[in-house]
């Protein structure tokens, strides 16, 4: 769905003019899945420092749906799925946020049925959840795809049982929701060659102390001892950890726009692969426990040095969704950078838009680009329309528009939406000119 409301930027022609503080949100990617995690629980929990995104409001849509009760203060989102009544998740909904199938193992674990819509692909490439239906095989369930109506029809009437699964591909959903389901499960669970992130080490955490048994979340293999079928109770409101990939989008941009800016309420050891690529490049970084600072940042962006052969990789290595705003900034910095993505089919869309600002970047395959730089990023005459392909390459768009020369607009903000909090609001303190128009 084409959304009407664009970001119209001016510019800064490459002068490093914002300045002063941004605060960080909680992630949005961790809030997700403790708000799927209610359903694993008797009672309400309360889910804290949660962002205010339309991903949210999409999953809080789905979770209504299901007969769960959501009630929202702030930052802070109550989730009672006392009174759920169905296990089949929206597929309109669903449809729009493919996140959203982590609900099939919360819902498998406790309700021992779960329907989910076959995903599509997505901007960013195929979205398959073959390693899903793979794991809940393996814990003695039976899924088919009804080809009527593409859903996905997962049933255990025996209740799931715990099982070895190893993961084939790293994956992050994949490692999340298979915990979530080994939670109720009768018996043992191990799960091998799992995800890492800290939004896993933040939700095996609140499990934990909620009575769930999960050891070695953060490491490849993640052992599990179900409760069978016992509900864990809410003893203590889940906080959400801080987004490092706002965090990280942050950084970025200060680097080629800020010659001072200070990204408050981060935690700057969820992005050690970012700050140390952006100080071997020569961006001068301090961080703190809860902040990260860029000072003294006054020469031109062209005196950063390139990226030889960027790689995104799982945690802790460099994250996908950072991959494509630090194209934007490669495109700025002296010299020949190589960018490898790893994890998806079909993440350098937003290529062409910073190409027609007059980027040079050569797109060797769906997974491999050349960058050579510095070129301007101007508007040409009458087309300095831009547009959010996805909600990281709408980050890394506006990213463009706010360092290159003229004015832009940047259409389908919808998008950067989903992931980043009224992104206007935040930066137009920091002294950017934008605003949010409707066309
Ligand atoms: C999570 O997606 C994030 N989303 C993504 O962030 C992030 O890009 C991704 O992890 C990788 O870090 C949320 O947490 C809501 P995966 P997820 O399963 O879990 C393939 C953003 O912008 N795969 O780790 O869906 C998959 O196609 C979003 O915030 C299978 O093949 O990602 C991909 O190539 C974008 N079969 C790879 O694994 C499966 O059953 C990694 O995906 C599942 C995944």
């Amino acid at each position: 769905m084409e959304n009407k409301e664009s970001f119209v930027i001016e510019g800064l022609a490459g002068k490093k003019r914002l300045k002063g503080t941004v605060k960080v949100n909680g992630a949005k990617n961790a809030a997700l899945k403790a708000m799927a995690a209610a359903v694993l629980f008797d009672g309400p929990v309360c889910l804290e420092n949660v962002p205010e995104t339309d991903d949210i409001d999409t999953l809080s849509k789905i979770l209504a749906k299901l007969g769960t009760k959501i009630g929202r203060k702030g930052k802070t989102l109550t989730v009672d799925a006392g009174a759920l009544d169905s296990t089949s998740v929206d597929s309109e909904l669903a449809g729009n946020m493919r996140a959203s199938v982590v609900l099939t193992g919360p819902l498998l674990s406790r309700f021992k049925e779960a329907s989910f819509p076959a995903p599509g692909g997505c901007v960013i490439g195929t979205r398959p959840i073959d390693l899903f239906i793979a794991g809940y095989r393996k814990m003695g369930a039976v899924a088919a795809l009804d080809d009527e109506d593409r859903l996905y029809k997962i049933g255990a009437p025996g209740g799931l049982k715990g099982a070895g699964i190893f993961f084939d591909k790293v994956s992050v959903g994949g490692t999340e929701t298979l915990m979530m389901a080994a939670v109720l499960a009768a018996g043992r669970t191990v799960l091998k060659n799992c995800a890492m992130e800290p939004e896993i080490v933040s939700l095996a955490g609140w499990l934990n102390a909620c009575g769930a048994k999960i050891k070695g979340a953060g490491t490849p293999t993640i052992e599990i001892e179900g409760t069978a079928g016992k509900l864990l109770s809410p003893k203590k409101p889940y906080v959400t950890i801080p987004d490092r990939i706002e965090a990280g989008s942050f950084l970025i941009l200060g680097a080629l726009c800020a010659e001072e800016l200070a990204i408050e309420d981060c935690e700057p050891g969820h992005l050690e692969s970012t700050i140390g690529l952006l100080r071997d490049s020569g961006v001068p970084i301090e961080t703190g426990s809860s902040v990260i600072r860029i000072k003294g940042n006054s020469k031109p962006a062209s005196s950063f040095k390139p990226v030889l052969d960027l790689r995104t990789h799982e945690y802790p290595g460099f994250p996908t969704d950072l991959q494509p705003v630090m194209v934007t900034y490669l495109t700025q910095v002296s010299g020949e950078s190589k960018v490898f993505e790893t994890i998806y089919d079909g993440r350098f869309k937003y290529v062409e838009d910073l190409k027609k600002l007059g980027a040079s970047i050569a797109v060797m395959n769906p997974r491999e680009i050349e960058i050579k730089g510095p070129t301007p990023l101007a508007v040409l005459p009458g087309d300095g329309e831009l547009k959010a392909h996805d909600i990281r390459a709408g980050f890394a768009v506006t990213l463009a528009a706010l360092a290159g020369k003229g004015t832009f607009t940047v259409g389908n903000v919808n998008l950067i939406d989903r992931g980043y909090e009224r992104l206007e609001e935040r930066l137009i303190p920091l002294g950017a000119q934008i605003k949010r128009v409707v066309l």
